[in-house]
């Protein structure tokens, strides 16, 4: 199975992309792929920008690598209880490019992480309503709350039910996404 999986921000230390990439861990037998969101920084999305010069081909790359995964796994950052710029903006992008849904009907591991008691719910309750009209498949999703308290660099998630769920959660996402056995054919 392919696994593109990549964290809703652009910043440097992204608590976001160290969940994804412990998340990512349990999944040794997979091919995957981590992307970075500044691989992909773009002018602002503008309808006139489109229409004057197409879709930009950094947004068109994003799609090609939505398309070859058999999932995504992504971990939203919350700015001011919504998506940040950095990933609304390659959404807006791929959004708009014709004869697709944007993230390509692919099954998606949906996850949230922030400082806050409340670990991005804002920002996932947005995305768990929106994103499947836009192709996301979403099979689960995890938030992780007071990162700084429950995650430890290295160790990954301390508090032994937060683990437990995300564990329980990335055996469901297996489940769903297994690689369809082939039977015999019968003779
Ligand atoms: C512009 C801005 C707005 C923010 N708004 C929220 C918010 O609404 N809720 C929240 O829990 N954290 C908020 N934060 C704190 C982020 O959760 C925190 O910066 C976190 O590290 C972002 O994830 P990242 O490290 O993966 O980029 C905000 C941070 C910034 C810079």
């Amino acid at each position: 199975m392919k696994i593109l999986a990549f964290a809703g921000s652009n910043s440097h230390k992204s608590i976001n992309k160290d969940l994804v990439t412990l998340t990512t861990t349990y999944f040794k037998e997979d091919s995957v792929e981590i992307l970075d969101l500044n691989d992909f920084e773009m002018p602002l999305f503008s309808s006139d920008r489109a229409a004057k010069n197409g879709i930009h081909q950094l947004a068109l790359d994003f799609a090609k690598k939505i398309d070859e995964s058999d999932l995504i796994i992504v971990s939203l950052a919350e700015h001011n209880g919504s998506y940040s710029v950095a990933f609304k903006n390659i959404f807006d992008w791929i959004s708009r490019i014709q004869n697709r849904k944007a993230f390509g009907n692919k099954p998606m591991l949906l996850m949230a992480t922030s400082p806050g008691a409340r670990g991005g719910a804002s920002v996932l309750e947005i995305a768990l309503k929106t994103l499947p009209h836009f192709g996301a498949s979403i099979l689960e999703n995890f938030s992780l709350p007071k990162f700084y308290e429950n995650f430890q660099p290295g160790t990954g998630i301390i508090n032994p039910g937060l683990k437990m769920e995300l564990e329980n959660k990335i055996r469901i996402v297996k489940m769903q996404t297994m690689v369809k056995v082939e039977l015999p054919h019968p003779n």
